[in-house]
């Protein structure tokens, strides 16, 4: 009989303190007429001083377990896709694997913006071969610590958040149907940070040259981008053995609005189809798509059978993009650890 793996829980954890593009106009060289215009965002959730990437990996690990009707003592994996882990090592899996009571193996996948599909791929493998039962899918990102708040270039595109998902394995067809990955690593310099590894560890020098914080050359990722969101969700498409038109949702990566209409189109996905949370969280790398899979399930708009398209691009260059066949019985509405507070930008402390 064959194997397949499903997603059976969905969880999200967004700080609560919100980094309004009113806030960004009074810290660097910006507007909101700019922001929204160029890239639709109005703001962003930044995490609090006593949160952390584990803290956030946590909290949307929980509600997927408990979605998921599952403990965390089920689980035979974890994985954390992220490049804002709390320590350089240990890995923040392992953090995770403590806190949920998990007795399995546990590690942190990088691949920058594309990660969380890359993750939920490899995940996909242990379910499939009977390796394991249970996994735990996490992206996650704390990227306002490494954000240089007077490049006006950079910090007006970045949030924090994490978005969980449980894979489990299923014998009825559906789940995760096809996938691909990618990576071009010839200018890692495109978007980088550029001091802090063994090829150029941080010195007082470093530090005042601003190499601990993220270097992107947007105009050039942007290009990229436009490009490679359409092919790669093209590849996951055959590889599944379907066409864009049979796409009930696409959620693509939420990093500029421009990039993701464009993929749109060059996929020929009408409007109502493409799920964006962009606005409200900015690019929050790699828990972007499992945030905004999850809020897309909360609001209704996956329904059990509906195939959702899933692709991202980042830093490396990486990309990587899935097609999943939606299996749980949903039941929407809001997610418990999601803040309902007014933007209060006061929360955000610099
Ligand atoms: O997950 C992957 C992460 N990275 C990305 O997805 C980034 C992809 N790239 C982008 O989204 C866009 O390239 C940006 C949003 C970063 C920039 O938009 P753009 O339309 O490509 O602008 P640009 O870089 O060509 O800059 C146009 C102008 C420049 O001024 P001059 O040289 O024409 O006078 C910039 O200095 O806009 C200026 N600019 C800004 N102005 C106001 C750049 N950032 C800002 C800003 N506010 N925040």
């Amino acid at each position: 009989m064959s194997r397949y793996s499903a997603i059976t829980g969905w969880g999200k954890y967004v700080p609560e303190g919100r980094l309004t593009n009113a806030d960004l106009e009074r810290m660097v060289e910006t507007s909101d007429e700019w922001i929204t215009t160029r890239t639709g965002i109005k703001e962003r959730r930044i995490a609090r001083p006593d949160e952390s990437a584990s803290t956030l990996c946590i909290a949307a690990a929980r509600e997927a377990l408990e979605r998921a009707e599952i403990e965390g003592s089920d689980l035979g994996l974890i994985i954390v896709a992220t490049v804002s882990q709390d320590y350089k090592f240990p890995s923040t899996a392992n953090l995770v694997q403590h806190a949920v009571g998990a007795q399995c193996g546990a590690f942190d996948m990088q691949a920058a913006c594309s990660g969380f599909i890359y993750a939920l791929s490899v995940a996909h493998q242990f379910i499939t071969t009977g390796a394991i039962k249970h996994a735990l899918v996490i992206g996650c990102e704390v990227l306002s610590r490494v954000m240089d708040y007077t490049d006006r270039g950079t910090c007006v595109l970045f949030g924090d958040g994490a978005g969980a998902v449980v894979l489990s394995a299923s014998d009825e067809p559906g789940g995760l149907l096809g996938f691909t990955l990618g990576s071009d690593g010839a200018k890692p310099e495109l978007l980088y940070i550029p001091a802090g590894g063994s090829k150029e560890p941080l010195t007082e020098e470093g530090l005042r040259e601003g190499k601990q914080w993220v270097h992107m050359q947007g105009g050039e990722v942007f290009k990229f981008a436009t490009r490679i969101m359409g092919t790669a969700m093209e590849e996951a498409l055959a590889n599944a053995g379907m066409s864009s038109d049979e796409m009930d949702l696409f959620i693509p990566h939420q990093a500029n609005l421009r990039i993701i209409e464009s993929a749109s189109k060059r996929l020929g996905v009408p409007t109502e189809k493409v799920f964006v949370n962009i606005e409200r969280y900015g690019n929050t790398s790699a828990a972007a798509v499992p945030i905004a899979l999850c809020e897309a399930v909360e609001q209704g708009r996956v329904l059990q059978g509906q195939h959702i398209g899933m692709v991202a691009f980042g830093a490396g260059l990486t990309w990587a993009a899935a097609v999943v066949k939606w299996t749980a019985p949903v039941v929407s509405g809001p997610t418990t650890t999601t803040s309902t507070k007014e933007p209060a930008s006061a929360a955000v402390q610099w």
